[in-house]
């Protein structure tokens, strides 16, 4: 427990470790953990499922105004879910995986669920991970963190996650430079590094490293909020 009440933004490029991490240190905290790439993927689960066509920003704006995200995991705990039901694990297939990009990259659906995610946070300690927490959806944030590590060793990683063979490393590698390089260039809310942020390279540091890292620095925000 932190001895005061704390929102963490945690931003980065795909595979740098962000959920683990931001959910740890929830935990070890007692904060909120909110994935809000999961929100995006979501989105892009419901659009696929309805035969929402991607190209069409409008449209997918209002299925995003008419998604109805919360907080309701089994016995009380803080799981994400939309429209009463807990979010299907086909969000992290590989078809919205392929798909979610472009889907975060409309401003009508962007700026829907970026209402969703400080409503979500409203009123408690909260630790967000995505892409523009931390420049965009709470830059008031006491702490900032942008984690990166090299491409080599994040595509490495989601291999690792998806069980699968490292003999897919180079596809893996040129998979996830194409999304780095579409979430970084899009024209709205691009993934970017917040002027006040921490940059903690995680590459050949493991995930209680990064973790203890991440707490060490929102204690001394406690510590210099109480100077
Ligand atoms: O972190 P992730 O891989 O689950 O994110 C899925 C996609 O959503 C990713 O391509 C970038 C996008 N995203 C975003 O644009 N803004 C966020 N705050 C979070 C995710």
């Amino acid at each position: 427990m932190l001895p005061c009440q704390l929102n963490i933004a945690i931003d980065g490029p795909a595979g740098a470790g962000k959920s683990s991490v931001a959910r740890a240190v929830a935990q070890a905290l007692g904060l909120i953990y909110l994935d809000t790439g999961a929100m995006y993927r979501a989105i892009t689960w419901k659009a696929l499922k309805l035969q929402v066509p991607l190209t069409d920003a409008n449209a997918l704006g209002e299925l995003t105004a008419g998604s109805e995200f919360c907080w309701g995991g089994p016995n009380g705990a803080p799981e994400l879910c939309m429209d009463g039901e807990p979010l299907p694990a086909a969000i992290r297939s590989q078809e919205v995986t392929s798909q979610v990009s472009l889907v975060a990259s409309y401003e009508e659906v962007r700026k829907e669920l970026r209402q969703k995610q400080r409503e979500l946070g409203k009123g408690r300690g909260v630790v967000m991970d995505g892409r523009d927490i931390g420049t965009v959806v709470m830059p008031a944030a006491a702490l900032k963190i942008f984690l990166t590590a090299s491409l080599e060793e994040r595509a490495e990683r989601r291999l690792k996650e998806l069980g699968q063979d490292s003999s897919l490393l180079p596809q893996m590698m040129q998979a996830m430079a194409r999304r780095d390089h579409k979430d970084a260039s899009r024209q709205h809310s691009p993934l970017s590094i917040a002027p006040n942020a921490t940059i903690i390279d995680t590459t050949g540091l493991s995930l209680s490293q990064v973790v203890d890292l991440v707490i060490w620095h929102a204690r001394q925000v406690c510590l210099s909020e109480g100077e």
